[in-house]
């Protein structure tokens, strides 16, 4: 396998990209007070309310997805309505709208808040019921859309690369709350990333109890070996990414060997190279993992061309705001 030359980020490299201070997400809503859905009303962010008695806020009932929109228009957003519309179907949770009317009011929260690149969090919760924990107390659903402008990491950190650190906090098992399933209960993800920030790491590497390598706190990992990338498979305890599903594309398009394989620590010790996926983090290459150098200690070529590819496709693609 030939590893690839780092490419030309061109006009990738000059979208602006809001340096955070440090490590930690830098989440904003438009610059003006943001407008929000909430279930079929357009809300100014001060009058946009949820009810104490929501099952999500009481438990955790509910599902969400981050999604990304850049220069008009809507990043992967079938592949995150289908994730949202599973996660609704294993939680016994039914949706409350069709999928074109929730398409329509992400679209039109958008264009309300007047942003061409920016983040949606779309949460359905389980709606307001009483305090006792039975869904079936909840009467119908409840819908929220924000729009946000979102940096997460600074633009350094995509050319220098991140540290992580293994946290003792498990990833859950399948028996308990699937990981495949995107929740509003986060606190397993939340443990996690306060493990990295007490390290003064920018990612928690989380393993599933098998000791095999699930995902990060927020983000799937992949390590590249000998030109060839390995990523875990969505058994271990990992989110069916959605970016993590562009990785696999861009890497047939390069003609780089790709594969699912379970994965230690060690394999993330001894890699060539390692990188993080999300839609918020999008491609974010690492360059130490509990201490341990990977690679020559800066983001390798492969990682380099998955970050420029990747720039590329989220400029070309998409469900335009404005039809
Ligand atoms: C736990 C977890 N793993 C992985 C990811 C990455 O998935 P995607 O690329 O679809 O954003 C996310 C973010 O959605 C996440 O919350």
């Amino acid at each position: 396998m030939v590893m690839d030359e780092p490419k030309n980020r061109g006009a990738a490299a000059k979208r602006a990209v809001k340096p955070a201070s440090d490590s930690q997400t830098v989440t904003k809503t438009a610059a003006k007070p943001s407008i929000i859905y909430i279930d079929g009303k357009f809300l100014p962010e001060s009058e946009a309310k949820v009810s104490v008695f929501d099952h999500g806020l009481l438990y955790g009932d509910g599902i969400f997805e981050g999604i990304r929109f850049y220069n008009g228009r809507v990043f992967r957003l079938e592949e995150h309505l289908d994730r949202l519309w599973d996660s609704g179907r294993s939680i016994c949770l039914e949706m409350p709208m069709t999928r074109a009317e929730m398409t329509e009011a992400l679209l039109e929260t958008i264009r309300q808040n007047a942003l061409r690149d920016g983040y949606i969090r779309l949460v359905v919760t389980r709606g307001v019921g009483n305090l006792g924990l039975n869904p079936a107390q909840c009467k119908r659903p409840s819908v929220i859309i924000i729009v946000a402008t979102i940096a997460l990491y600074s633009e350094e950190a995509y050319r220098h690369g991140l540290t992580v650190v293994t946290c003792a906090t498990r990833r859950m098992g399948p028996a308990s709350l699937n990981p495949a399933v995107k929740s509003l209960n986060y606190l397993n993800n939340v443990l996690a990333r306060i493990e990295a920030n007490l390290a003064g790491a920018d990612e928690a590497l989380m393993l599933n109890d098998a000791g095999n390598v699930a995902e990060c706190t927020a983000d799937n990992v992949f390590v590249i070996k000998h030109g060839q990338i390995f990523t875990p498979p969505i058994t271990a305890g990992a989110l069916r990414g959605i970016t993590r599903s562009v990785v696999f594309e861009i890497a047939a398009e390069l003609g780089i060997n790709i594969s699912e394989t379970d994965i230690t620590r060690h394999d993330v010790f001894i890699a060539d190279e390692c990188f993080l996926t999300g839609t918020a983090a999008e491609i974010i290459p690492v360059i130490k993992a509990d201490g341990r150098v990977i690679g020559r200690g800066k983001p390798g070529p492969i990682s380099l061309r998955m970050v420029a590819r990747f720039r590329e496709i989220t400029q070309e693609s998409g469900t335009p705001i404005v039809s």
